[in-house]
């Protein structure tokens, strides 16, 4: 399997109620890593890009939570875009994946459940760096 076949779509659970719907995400049952942080983009301007970047240990789930917004994810050999738009969807994100976030709507929240403290050590913020390494994988 390559990189990007484990980068995948998690159809999260949905408590449908008249009062409004309830989606919950629990470490090691819905996703496959346990939850160390949660942050999320908002405010996001018309036409921003964000992301630009891989991890060396990092997993992640990335989450419209409200509107919409475009996730790239490359493994070097690969691209795959995929468009968030339902709170009730996560994008998982295996290790050493390129991503980049672009096509924000306005108004839109991206949350990103993370099995990892935030730690500058684990990220390649360059992509010829990031090729290099993927190359002699
Ligand atoms: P970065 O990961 O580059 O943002 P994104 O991938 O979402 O576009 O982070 C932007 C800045 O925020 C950077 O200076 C590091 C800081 N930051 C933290 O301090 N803690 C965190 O958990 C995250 C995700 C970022």
């Amino acid at each position: 399997m390559s990189l990007i076949e484990k980068c995948r779509l998690i159809n999260l659970p949905k408590i449908a109620d008249e009062r409004g719907n309830l989606t919950f995400i629990e470490g090691n049952k819905q996703i496959p890593f346990g939850i160390e942080r949660v942050y999320y983009l908002y405010d996001v301007p018309g036409g921003a890009e964000r992301g630009g970047h891989a991890h060396k240990q990092l997993e992640q789930l990335i989450i419209a939570s409200s509107g919409s917004f475009d996730v790239v994810l490359d493994d070097g050999n690969q691209k795959k875009r995929f468009h968030l738009n339902r709170p009730y969807f996560g994008l998982y994100v295996c290790p050493y994946i390129w991503r980049e976030l672009d096509n924000f709507s306005s108004g839109s929240v991206c949350t990103v459940m993370a099995s990892r403290p935030y730690e500058e050590d684990d990220y390649f913020r360059n992509y010829k760096d990031y090729l290099l390494v993927r190359s002699r994988k």
